[in-house]
C-alpha cells in the first residue's frame, strides 16, 4: 500500500430516486464517504451519507503504524511480525518503533531508554491527590484522574503544533503512566509509593515500583511482563485508540487525549475483559464445571470474555504468544491452577461449532492474565496493566493523526429520528 491513494477502478451506482448514474473512484479498497454527497435528489439535499454504527465497515484514517489480517491472525507494527518482536525485541524498542516508524539504533535506544527511565518519576502532588481516592476505588479510576492531572501539570503540551512539546508529551506518557498505575496499586494495598529507580531497565522498576523496593526480581519474570507489555502497544484502530484520535482531533493536549483512551480501555468488552476473564475461570472454578458454563454462553446468559473480535476471525497471535509465556512464567511462579480452567475452555470452544460458526478464537485478555496474576498482580490491576503497554500506540497513532493533513475535528453526522418540530406547554397544561 502507497503512502498515496492509488486509484484501483471506479464504482458506478444508479440512485433508482432519480435515474442518476455517478461513478467514484476507488482507492484502497474504499470510496470516500464525502464522495457519496454529490448522490442528491435535489439541490438542497445534503446528499447520500452512509449509516455505520460501531464503525464496522468505515476506515476512519490511513495508518502506516499497524497492520492486522483478521482471517490469516497476523499482527505487525511497522511491517515487523509480532512474533519476531516478541522473541527478539524490547518494550521500549517497541516503543521507539510505532512512535518513529523504524528500528532505533543502539545509541537512539540506549538514549531513549535513559530519557525514559529518567522520566518515570511523578509529581507528589500526583499521590497525594491519588491519596484522596477511597481504598478500594479500582485502579482504572485512579489512574484515569492520576494520568489526567499531567494535563495539568504539563500546560505546555496544549502546543499540540510543536514537534518537541508533542515530544515532550509522549515521552511523559510512556514513562510515567506506569508509575501512576503503581501508585494507584499501592494505594489500594494501603502502601506507600514506591519510586521509580533510574538504574533500573523500565520493566524492573514496574515491579519494584509495585511490590516494594527489596522486592527480589527474578529476570524471567521481567522478561515475561516486557513481553507482555510488547504484544499489548498497540493494535490499529480498537476502541481506545479510536477514542485518542477523536479526542485529539480537538486539540486537546496529548494527556487528556490519552485519557480517552484509558477511559475506553477500562470497559469489559475492551481492555477491562483481561480482569473478566479471571473472574470467569474463578466462578467456573474446575474443568469440570466447563461444560454447564458453556451451555450458559450459548443460551446467552454469559459471555465467554477473553475470546472474540471484531477483526481476527482466526486465533489472536497474540494469544498464541502469550500462552507460550505461561510456561516460562510457571517455571519460576508454580502454575496457576485456572490455567487448567482455561485450557478446557479453550479446547471445548475450538471445539463447539456455536464458537466456529462465530469464528470466535481466544484474543488477546484470554490468557494474560493468568500471567499477571502469577506474578503476584491483583485482578483489578490488569487493565491498568493494559494501559501501560498501550500507552506507546495510543501516542504513536495521536501523533499520527495531529500530522495527517486529511484529519480534522471528528464530528460524525447522524440520522434524526426524533419529534418534528412542535411548540413549548406550560407546565400546568401538560
Ligand atoms: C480487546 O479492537 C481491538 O483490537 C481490541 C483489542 C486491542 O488490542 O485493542 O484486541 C483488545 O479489546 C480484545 C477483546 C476483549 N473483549 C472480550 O474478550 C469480551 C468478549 N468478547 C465479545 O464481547 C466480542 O467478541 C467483542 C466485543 C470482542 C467483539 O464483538 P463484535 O465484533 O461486536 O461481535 P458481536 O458482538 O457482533 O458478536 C458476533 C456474534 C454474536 O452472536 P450472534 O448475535 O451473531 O448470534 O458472536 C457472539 C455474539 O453474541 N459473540 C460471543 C462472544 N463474542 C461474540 N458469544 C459469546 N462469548 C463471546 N465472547
Amino acid at each position: 500500500m502507497s503512502t498515496e491513494p492509488q486509484v484501483e477502478g471506479t464504482l458506478s451506482v444508479t440512485d433508482s430516486r432519480t435515474g442518476q448514474t455517478y461513478e467514484f473512484p476507488i482507492t484502497d479498497g474504499t470510496v470516500r464517504a464525502t464522495d457519496l454527497r454529490q448522490i442528491k435528489t435535489s439541490d438542497d439535499d445534503f446528499g447520500l451519507m452512509t449509516y455505520d454504527p460501531a464503525f464496522m465497515n468505515t476506515a476512519s484514517c490511513r495508518s502506516a503504524i499497524t497492520y492486522l489480517d483478521g482471517d490469516a491472525g497476523v499482527l505487525r507494527y511497522r511491517g515487523y511480525p509480532i512474533e519476531q518482536l516478541a522473541a527478539k525485541s524490547t518494550f521500549l524498542e517497541v516503543a521507539w518503533l510505532l512512535i518513529h516508524g523504524e528500528l532505533p539504533t543502539a545509541k537512539e535506544l540506549e538514549g531513549f531508554e535513559k530519557q525514559i527511565v529518567d522520566r518515570m518519576v511523578v509529581q507528589a502532588e500526583v499521590g497525594e491527590s491519588i491519596k484522596a481516592f477511597a481504598r478500594n476505588a479500582h485502579p482504572m479510576g485512579i489512574l484515569e484522574a492520576g494520568f489526567g492531572h499531567l494535563s495539568t501539570l504539563y500546560p505546555e503540551a496544549k502546543q499540540v503544533e510543536s514537534g518537541p512539546e508533542r515530544m515532550e508529551a509522549i515521552i511523559n506518557t510512556i514513562a510515567k503512566m506506569p508509575t501512576i498505575g503503581a501508585m494507584a496499586f499501592r494505594h489500594n494495598q494501603g502502601k506507600d509509593i514506591v519510586a521509580p529507580d533510574p538504574s533500573l531497565d523500565y520493566s524492573t522498576n514496574i515491579l519494584k515500583m509495585f511490590f516494594g523496593a527489596d522486592y527480589e526480581v527474578d529476570p524471567r519474570l521481567v522478561r515475561a511482563l516486557d513481553i507482555l507489555l510488547i504484544l499489548h502497544a498497540d493494535h490499529e484502530q480498537n476502541c481506545s485508540t479510536s477514542a485518542v484520535r477523536a479526542v485529539g482531533s480537538s486539540q486537546v493536549d496529548t494527556y487528556s487525549a490519552v485519557n480517552a483512551g484509558i477511559a475506553a480501555l477500562y470497559g469489559p468488552l475492551h481492555g477491562g475483559a483481561n480482569e473478566a476473564v479471571l473472574v470467569m475461570l474463578r466462578e467456573i472454578g474446575s474443568a469440570d464445571n466447563v461444560s454447564d458454563f458453556m451451555d450458559k454462553v450459548k443460551s446467552r446468559e454469559a459471555l465467554l470474555m477473553g475470546f472474540g473480535h471484531r477483526v481476527y476471525k482466526n486465533y489472536d497471535p497474540r494469544a498464541t504468544i502469550i500462552k507460550g509465556a505461561c510456561d516460562d512464567v510457571f517455571e519460576v511462579t508454580g502454575v496457576n491452577p485456572l490455567l487448567e480452567v482455561a485450557v478446557a475452555l479453550e479446547a471445548t470452544a475450538l471445539a463447539d461449532d456455536f464458537f466456529i460458526q462465530r469464528k470466535l478464537y481466544p484474543n488477546v485478555d484470554f490468557y494474560s492474565g493468568l500471567i499477571y496474576e502469577a506474578l503476584g498482580i491483583p485482578t483489578e490491576m490488569f487493565t491498568v496493566m493494559f494501559a501501560i503497554g498501550r500507552a506507546p500506540g495510543w501516542v504513536a497513532q495521536w501523533l499520527e493523526m495531529i500530522q495527517d493533513k486529511d484529519q480534522k475535528i471528528s464530528r460524525p453526522r447522524q440520522i434524526y429520528i426524533g419529534s418534528g418540530e412542535r411548540d413549548y406547554v406550560e407546565v400546568s397544561a401538560r
